[in-house]
């Protein structure tokens, strides 16, 4: 048998893709480790979408080298997803040690190109589209890890947000056929899956045989021992009325929506092509909690777009003050090579974007804060997925996404359990088992 490491970079449609790759691999003898250090193969799928995340790729690459000029060779290096996508050769021109190049709607071609460069028919590169062939051709039995598990349902980007890459190293958009993604997630299921996040560029945009996102969400519902379904990224322009309907009649939809807004200013809205006002999300937040009152909202915020004032920032925290959210990512704009904003006139100093990212950050953490601590006394459902630090212990996550850990549950993992929360950690929540009524410790 030969090792495989995979290191997975960005998001979870990488995590997803790194997990088909192993699948697709295992057939032809590869069983996968931890460590590049006893790798035959090692792939790295890399992440394009800012350039901190691009550059990290170049120096574990270097890391690599040497482990593979100690072994005189021995070991075959590929970088696939979008850092491959958008680079292709110049990734073997800049890095020597690598064999295989492969984009994110190639890799089922992965066991060729492997033979191909066994035969000594020299270095691999495929950067082709076929999303639809890719998903055709991967083999139907997946491993899992675990009681939770990524589903891609839909791929690509037709938005074209200024600042954003993904619209050039995912391509359009392609939903994957229902009966498909139904075939596989009952397969998932049968293997003990009780958790499936349906994941896509922009997920809800999803539309295939004449089936929207929530139509398949009503479908994937209908599986008996699948007990929750979450999706994500959306995009405010698609959220439609089917879709935050289906919020409030599908019990197994978790109550937590991860909503990217961006920016809270119009006119930033509008440089970044987002197509809505800050007043369309507020619209839209109303609508999605009148069907779903419990439901807690996550978002991405980009700092320091070309152009930003003082006054849009501000418009940005203002529309977090407004909104109020239960967890957020935040990042400093980053500018992409090829991407419209990358050549507008007023790119902010890095200062600036720095001091704008820290106030931000600061009041999403204390939203954090505050929702975690209103979870506190309330019962939940809590799906565990592992042992956790101390024996006995088990770690899940709640609906709202959070990590919850309770004692003496370790016989619990796999299944969901009622859980009462105890006490908010900076990053878990601790809980008891059973509804039973809780009450806070004496002072
Ligand atoms: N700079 C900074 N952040 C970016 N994102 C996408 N492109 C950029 C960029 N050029 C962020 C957006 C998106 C998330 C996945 O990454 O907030 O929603
Ligand atoms: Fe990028 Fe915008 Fe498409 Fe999201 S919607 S993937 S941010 S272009």
């Amino acid at each position: 048998m030969k090792k495989l490491f995979i290191k997975t970079y960005g998001c979870q449609m990488n995590v997803y893709d790194s997990a088909r790759m192993a699948d697709l691999l295992a057939p032809i003898g590869y069983a996968p480790t931890d460590e590049a250090e006893d790798a035959d193969m090692v792939i790295l799928n890399t992440c394009h979408i800012r350039e901190k995340a691009a550059e990290k790729v170049y120096s574990e690459l270097g890391r690599l080298r040497r482990i593979k000029d100690e072994r005189d060779g021995g070991m075959v290096i590929a970088v696939a997803g979008c850092v491959a996508q958008a680079e292709g050769a110049e990734i073997l021109a800049r890095q020597s040690a690598v064999d295989i190049v492969v984009g994110p709607q190639s890799y089922h071609r992965l066991p060729e190109m492997i033979a191909k460069l066994a035969r000594g028919q020299g270095k691999a590169l495929e950067t082709d589209f076929p999303a639809e062939e890719k998903f055709d051709s991967l083999p139907k039995e997946a491993a899992v890890d675990g009681p939770t598990a990524f589903l891609t349902v839909q791929e690509g980007c037709d938005k074209f947000c200024t600042f954003c890459v993904v619209p050039y190293t995912r391509g359009a958009e392609y939903s994957r056929p229902p009966a498909q993604i139904e075939a596989e997630a009952r397969r998932m299921v049968e293997k003990g899956v009780r958790e499936i996040t349906l994941l896509g560029q922009n997920v809800n945009a999803y539309e295939a045989d004449g089936v929207s996102l929530a139509g398949l969400i009503h479908r994937l519902a209908r599986i008996d021992g699948l007990e929750r379904l979450r999706f994500t990224t959306s995009h405010p322009r698609d959220m439609k009325d089917d879709l935050i309907a289906a919020h409030g009649e599908i019990g197994k939809l978790m109550p937590y929506l991860h909503l990217p807004v961006q920016s809270g200013s119009d006119a930033v809205l509008d440089a970044m092509n987002r197509q809505h006002t800050r007043d369309d999300y507020f619209k839209l937040v109303e609508r999605i909690r009148a069907a779903r009152p419990d439901i807690a909202l996550s978002s991405d915020f980009i700092v320091g777009f070309p152009g930003e004032s003082d006054k849009d920032f501000a418009d940005s925290l203002d529309l977090i003050r407004a909104v109020g959210f239960a967890g957020a990512f935040s990042f400093k704009y980053s500018s992409r090579p090829g991407t419209p904003a990358a050549s507008a006139r007023k790119q902010i100093a890095e200062d600036v974007k720095d001091a704008r990212l820290q106030t931000l950050q600061a009041l999403l953490l204390e939203q954090k804060k505050d929702f975690d601590v209103s979870c506190v006394g309330r019962t939940m459902k809590v799906l565990f997925e592992k042992p956790g630090r101390k024996a006995g212990q088990a770690i899940g996550r709640s609906p709202y996404l959070q990590a919850v850990y309770a004692e003496d549950a370790a016989h619990l993992i796999g299944a969901l359990h009622d859980v009462t929360i105890e006490a908010a950690m900076p990053n878990s929540l601790k809980g008891v088992l059973g509804s039973a009524p809780f009450r806070a410790a004496a002072a």
